[in-house]
């Protein structure tokens, strides 16, 4: 058998012209930032900015995040390079398949399946609470059965991805009109906090900006994270090391930039336009963070922010409360745009696995009213409302951490590897320092991983398990790459 077969990336680039598959290329580098700071702003910011700084960080929040926008950096110059070489639907599935084989694409391709739908789901969730709340504060409570902490079924979370799916279906082009609009909101609201914020900012509360070490409460078995499972190291609070602790945390609010290169076939210039996009959005987001948690740890004690809604509760602490009504509407919009921009790379992800055979070709068609892949646009929708409606997430949303840091440790071992295959491609970005900052980033990566718990690895490895059997049950004989002697069907 051969596993590791690999798809040209000439092929790669031919299979995206052919007339019944085709996506409409209408991007600019400016959608491109746009659609990435509407992915990335979102419940990392709005929410676990404040958890994290009472409870891991204190004021060095703010380092934490720039420790993480540093991670992510480095993968970030990796997947601009390969979007750079393979301008195709699909992000690291595509750049897997050229260089690392078959299998290993398969493997990336199921990971990110696992981390978009999830991510979606977790945040159309976190929108439905957020809604529930600005209701609640006009008199219009919803029932609990239907919103709220423990509802039977999430019903403003269904109605959300549902919402989406319709405009996703409509058409790109329609998606980053919405996107755009939505996306300045967020922006605005994001700068009000920073600015607005400065005028409540009292200088004693940074004091002490690295708070002590203090050892927490050691959680035991499964809940406890692998890298004490191994190496006994238990987790600390605070101090220099809790910075980096909390740097794994808020590594959650990142997430997105790469979802920036699934994009990249609609893309008018893809070569010189997708390493644009997705490291402007990064570094303005990296930008807003540091601004926001530095205002907000300034605003209040770090010990007295609020953990479900510290930008808003930190104004209503000082006497604003119009202005946290504000800030929880911007969120609502932030969160809105981040739901659509993880289930646009979904169906693009899932289309490109699709069109190469490895799940049922049929699905990858474009409609021609739209020009969009509309019936896995539907498919994924019914199933992210599904999840968002009835499954309880919680520590969930820490799956998507582990699936997304291992779909940049792919990327940056296949910047290596594909230097050394096809160092003849044209590569209109390449990342400085090969192999040293793609090998840096792979062992950044692997490090926060190990920060995150034993049960989260388990669920990980099952989901995998299922992965690599139906592999072995369909992808492998179905396989546009297999020679015709492999093929079935
Ligand atoms: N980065 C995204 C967020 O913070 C996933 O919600």
């Amino acid at each position: 058998m051969d596993i590791f077969r690999t798809k040209s990336v000439e092929q790669s680039i031919r299979d995206t012209e052919s007339p019944d598959h085709q996506l409409r290329k209408r991007l600019t580098a400016v959608d491109l930032t746009v659609f990435g700071i509407g992915v990335i702003v979102g419940t990392g910011i709005f929410v676990l900015t404040g958890q994290v700084a009472k409870e891991v960080a204190g004021p060095a929040v703010a380092i934490s995040f720039v420790v993480a926008g540093v991670v992510c950096g480095l993968a970030a110059l990796c997947y601009a390079e390969f979007a750079s070489t393979i301008p195709v639907a699909g992000s690291a599935y595509t750049f897997a398949f050229a260089t690392l084989g078959e299998f290993t694409a398969w493997v990336i391709g199921w990971d990110l399946l696992l981390e978009l739908a999830l991510a979606a789901a977790v945040v159309a969730v976190g929108w439905s609470g957020y809604v529930a709340s600005l209701l609640a504060s006009l008199g219009l409570a919803l029932p609990e059965y239907i919103a709220g902490d423990d509802p039977v079924v999430n019903v403003p979370a269904m109605l959300i991805v549902l919402a989406l799916t319709v405009v996703l279906v409509a058409g790109i082009k329609v998606s980053s009109r919405v996107n755009l609009v939505l996306v300045i909101v967020k922006v605005t609201v994001v700068l009000l906090v920073i600015l607005a914020g400065l005028f409540f900012v009292k200088a004693a509360n940074y004091t002490p900006f690295i708070p002590e070490a203090q050892a927490t409460e050691r959680v035991e078995g499964v809940q406890a994270p692998l890298i004490q499972l191994i190496f006994g190291i238990t987790p600390v609070a605070f101090g220099v090391i809790g910075v980096f602790s909390a740097a794994a945390i808020v590594f959650f609010a990142f997430i997105g930039f790469d979802i920036v290169a699934t994009a990249a076939e609609e893309t008018i210039e893809p070569q010189r336009d997708v390493p644009r996009g997705i490291l402007a959005s990064l570094g303005i987001c990296t930008v807003l963070y540091v601004a926001v948690s530095l205002v907000v740890v300034g605003m209040q004690h770090y010990s007295d922010l609020s953990t479900a809604a510290p930008l808003s509760d930190a104004f209503i602490a000082v006497g604003q409360p119009w202005l946290a009504t504000i800030i929880s509407l911007g969120a609502v919009a932030g969160l809105t745009t981040v739901v659509l921009v993880l289930l646009l790379g979904q169906t693009r992800v899932l289309f490109a696995m699709c069109r190469d055979g490895l799940l049922p070709r049929g699905l990858a068609t474009v409609s021609p009213a739209f020009g969009t892949p509309a019936r896995l646009t539907i498919l994924i929708g019914a199933v992210t409302m599904a999840l968002a409606g009835f499954v309880p997430f919680g520590e969930l949303a820490e799956l998507v951490n582990i699936g997304t840091l291992f779909a940049f440790v792919v990327v940056s071992a296949g910047v290596i590897v594909l230097r050394r295959t096809r160092p003849d491609l044209p590569r209109a970005f390449r990342v400085p320092l090969v192999p040293v900052l793609p090998i840096l980033s792979v062992l950044a990566c692997l490090y926060l991983m190990l920060n995150l718990p034993a049960e989260t690895w388990l669920r990980f490895v099952i989901w995998m398990i299922v992965g690599v059997v139906l592999y072995f049950a369909y992808g492998y004989w179905h396989s546009r790459a297999a020679t015709p002697w492999q093929k079935r069907g």
